[in-house]
């Protein structure tokens, strides 16, 4: 008798001193805190105190509140220091209480289950006339999740080469997210050219296709050179035809991409595939599957056979569109009069690091990227 009498004693004590503790809360609370679940509870916290200065709905990010989702400790460190304005919350609310406002905040922004919906600003981009070997301005589409579920955007592809796309997305668009993708016009030929942005994503309406014109003007058409970069930092080789695309990279805009000095012209009557790491973002790591790695071919087999390997679920290869126009090789060789580029291959795979390939048309460079241990694949396309 005592014994349960003295159990439920300090059971009374305990939320006693529990009450006390969150007095100053339940006084700032129209309501006192919502039992049973946190969520709720987090949510009516969010609704008395977070709104005034952060807006009835997370979702619109009004002063950065879309990073206080399922984040306790920055809630916490905004209260402690970060944020002056947000000092008055000091010892007002319990480590419990901001857990369940994070997670209130986190359910809100970021949805585990719900219909994703694209909305594209627009579905046609004209960039008028623009002359041949020169580059337009960059005109921007918006893509925005206005449903209830994350978008994941499972490829952007881009064709012909004369358009040239910068994309901000990542793979993931929360529910109410938004992003931004710069597309460009570079016109390789005279004359009318037409293609296309496609946009592949979980959402009902996927594939989502921007059509895209502009003119090539000018007498001449001028084929452009392909340039070869190198990323000191990661011992990678990259290549680009489009002039968009290269001042792009000359800007900074990949990260330290540096020229290496070596060229070699486009032309010929073949599209090279080009493909990129799947950008899908990997649950278990955050981080997008990847390889952080190009990867081109002017053979139509190849090509198919990697489209045909893409995983959207696992580290594997994304078409990204068509680059510049080659020649591919004949049994390892060129027909005369045209120029061999050779292609070498890091081993990565074996070596257990990002695979990368070098692909050029200066004999030297690769007979020296293979004496330092990549393999030699040959001659892979013939340019003019
Ligand atoms: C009196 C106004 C006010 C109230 C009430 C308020 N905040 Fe803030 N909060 C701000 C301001 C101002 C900023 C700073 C925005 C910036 O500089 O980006 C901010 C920033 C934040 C940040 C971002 C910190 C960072 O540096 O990334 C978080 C997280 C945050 N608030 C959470 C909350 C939560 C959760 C509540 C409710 C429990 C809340 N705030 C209540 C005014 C307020």
């Amino acid at each position: 008798m005592s014994f349960t009498c003295s159990c439920s004693l300090a059971f009374t004590v305990r939320q006693i001193a529990r009450a006390l503790l969150g007095l100053f809360a339940a006084l700032l609370l129209a309501a006192p805190p919502a039992r049973g679940a946190d969520v709720s509870n987090g949510e009516q916290i969010y609704a008395t105190i977070c709104a005034t200065c952060h807006g009835t709905d997370p979702r619109l990010n009004e002063n950065n509140i879309r990073r206080a989702a399922n984040n306790p400790s920055l809630i916490a460190a905004a209260i402690n220091s970060l944020v002056p304005s947000m000092a008055f919350l000091r010892g007002v609310l319990s480590t419990t209480q901001i857990e369940d406002v994070a997670a209130y905040i986190g359910g809100v922004v970021n949805p585990t289950t719900g219909t994703p919906i694209l909305n594209a600003s627009t579905t046609t981009m004209n960039f008028g006339s623009i002359a041949v070997g020169s580059t337009s301005p960059g005109q921007s589409l918006t893509l925005a999740n206005t449903g209830t579920g994350a978008l994941v955007l499972s490829g952007i592809t881009i064709t012909p080469p004369d358009f040239v796309i910068f994309s901000g997305c990542p793979g993931t668009i929360n529910a109410g997210g938004m992003c931004f993708i710069s597309v460009q016009f570079a016109p390789r030929a005279a004359g009318e050219i037409s293609g296309s942005l496609t946009i592949s994503s979980n959402a009902a309406t996927s594939p989502l296709v921007v059509a895209l014109s502009g003119v090539g003007a000018g007498g001449t058409s001028t084929a452009p050179t392909v340039v070869e970069y190198y990323a000191p930092e990661l011992n990678h080789y990259f290549i680009a035809g489009s002039l968009a695309e290269q001042a792009f990279v000359d800007s900074g805009g990949a990260g330290r991409w540096l020229r290496t000095g070596n060229s070699f012209p486009s032309g010929g009557s073949v599209q090279v595939c080009r493909f990129y790491g799947n950008t899908a973002i990997n649950p278990a790591t955050g981080q997008m599957y990847g390889p952080n790695s190009h990867f081109y071919t002017a053979d139509a087999g190849e090509c198919a056979f990697l489209k045909s390997l893409f995983d959207p679920n696992a580290a594997s290869l994304q078409f990204e569109g068509n680059d510049f126009n080659t020649t591919p090789a004949s049994n390892g060789a060129c027909a005369s009069g045209l120029t061999p580029v050779y292609r070498a291959y890091n081993n990565g795979f074996s070596r257990g690091i990002l695979s990368n390939h070098r692909i050029t048309s200066n004999l030297a460079a690769y007979q020296q990227t293979v004496a330092e241990g990549w393999i030699g694949e040959g001659v892979v396309m013939c340019a003019p």
